[in-house]
């Protein structure tokens, strides 16, 4: 099986002025295309650095991140975000959508970017937005939709590059269970109908049970 994700020997600290907070040691990931993974961990454990640092957000201290077989410490920036482009979608517990953009152009937003033409890329947006339910939500405004619908427009903009990989953070967090459910299901059912792997961070284990597998995030390394 192919591998997606893999890193190791990773470290990572924050550094403020003279004061070093080191946050992740000597951890070491392997994910697999079409696997589902939850990373689990009390707040502040790391879990959110890991995922920038997967995402290629931020750089290790030390140790190496390898996104479909690159090696991310070798890639420049402009290189490192195609590579992104290309295989990875992110969900954040907040869904950082464009306030003035509508649903149906906040989902088309990552095509348009890459250069896709505007009638194919709205055309591709409306499918996936009425494939999860929003057909009648296309021109609402983000201000103008519910949490769980807001997230559900969040996963359809990180899915519309049919990633290799999806990371996301606490991408229930901040919804009321019956929402959390459908959001989870939504990221499940796509999962396994695009065969792209799933990084789920959680600090819910009913979620994190739900996932082919999962890792507990401690003193700074899985277990
Ligand atoms: N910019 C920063 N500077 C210094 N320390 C930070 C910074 N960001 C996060 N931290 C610390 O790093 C640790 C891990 O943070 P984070 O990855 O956000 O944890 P989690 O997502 O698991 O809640 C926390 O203890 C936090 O206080
Ligand atoms: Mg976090």
């Amino acid at each position: 099986m192919s591998k997606i994700i893999e890193c190791s020997e990773l470290n990572y600290n924050y550094h403020n002025g003279s004061v070093q907070t080191p946050v992740l040691n000597a951890l070491n990931l392997v994910v697999n295309q079409s696997e589902s993974l939850a990373i689990v961990g009390q707040s502040g454990c790391g879990k959110s650095t890991l995922l920038n640092l997967l995402g290629g957000m931020s750089q290790p201290s030390a140790g190496k991140v390898m996104v479909n077989g690159s090696d991310l410490s070798q890639l420049n920036e402009k290189k490192i975000t195609l590579l992104r482009a290309q295989y990875l979608g992110f969900v954040y517990q907040f869904h950082h959508l464009l306030k003035d953009f509508s649903a149906l152009d906040n989902v088309a937003m990552p095509l348009l970017i890459r250069g896709d033409d505007t009638q194919t890329a709205l055309k591709k947006s409306s499918k996936i937005l009425t494939d999860i339910g929003l057909q009648d939500r296309l021109n609402h405004k983000p201000a103008e939709l519910s949490g769980g619908q807001r997230q559900r427009v969040a996963i359809a903009r990180a899915l519309i590059n049919k990633p290799n990989c999806l990371l996301a953070d606490e991408p229930t967090g901040n919804l009321d269970a019956k929402s959390a459910k459908e959001v989870l299901g939504l990221m499940m059912e796509l999962n396994q109908q695009q065969k792209s792997a799933l990084i789920l961070v959680t600090h819910d284990m009913s979620i994190a049970k739900k996932m082919d597998r999962f890792l507990t995030l401690e003193n700074g390394t899985l277990i």
